[in-house]
């Protein structure tokens, strides 16, 4: 039986049906976790959830202890991650409030903490990263999407970017030449950790906004968080589905 943890979205840890068990505070090598884990009980399966930018959400993207957060859920013996992360759509069909599961990322970021692998090394490791997410994990939302009849967008590349600021229209004409379809700033190094610790991992993409350019709209934190709002039903009831099909 796989260990699941959701990292990421408020609004997640309220599932109808949804018992909170218990709340693990702890400390790692790598300093503490966003926030503790809860512990809950769905359908009579455990996932523990995390909020990666902290409760309350204060915590910028490039400021997430990753390292941190992804140790925490290895040493709760968690094998598969959902991440759920909001981003901006580039490409025409990655319109806001849509879900997508990307399948490729490219890491524009920088100065993040992004291995377990860097002092007092018997070896130098090298991670296969050629899937960045995991498949198996993949196609089990997009199975769950399917049955719950949500329009989701089953592949895609991610660009993670540094932030905390958005994004330049030329740099997002820039991102769609490299071949990217979403971008958003927490992918990465959370994606390569977890394949360090062997957890996988896969992404749930939230599009809430269209990235810098795409449309005549300045991109305010009110766009934003309505289409957060408004699509997080939609997240609620994809990892709701998901989790069943494990029973
Ligand atoms: N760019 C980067 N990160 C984001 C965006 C965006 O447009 N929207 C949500 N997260």
């Amino acid at each position: 039986m796989s260990n699941i943890a959701i990292i990421g979205g408020s609004g997640l840890s309220k599932l109808p049906g949804l018992e909170i068990i218990n709340k693990i505070d702890m400390d790692t090598p790598w300093g503490k976790p966003s926030a503790p884990i809860t512990v809950t009980k769905f359908h009579g399966i455990e996932v523990l959830f995390l909020p990666r930018h902290g409760n309350p959400h204060t915590i910028p993207p490039h400021k997430v202890n990753y390292r941190a957060n992804l140790w925490a859920l290895h040493e709760n013996n968690i094998s598969e991650i959902i991440a759920v992360n909001a981003v901006g759509g580039i490409t025409e069909t990655m319109t806001p409030c849509r879900i997508v599961i990307p399948d490729q990322l490219i890491d524009y970021t920088h100065s993040r903490p992004d291995s377990f692998h860097e002092e007092n090394l018997s070896e130098v490791k090298h991670i296969d990263f050629t899937q960045p997410y995991s498949d198996s994990l993949r196609q089990q939302l997009i199975d769950a999407a399917a049955i719950s009849e949500l329009d989701i967008v089953s592949t895609g590349t991610y660009a993670v970017t540094q932030g905390p600021r958005l994004e330049t229209t030329a740099e997002v004409i820039r991102l769609e030449k490299d071949g990217n379809d979403i971008v958003g700033m927490t992918s990465m190094p959370e994606a390569s950790l977890a394949r360090e610790l062997e957890i996988d991992y896969a992404c749930c993409g939230l599009v809430v906004n269209w990235a810098a350019g795409k449309s005549d709209e300045i991109i305010t934190m009110e766009i934003i968080e309505n289409n957060l709002r408004e699509g997080m039903g939609q997240i609620q009831t994809l990892i709701s589905t998901f989790i069943k099909n494990k029973e």
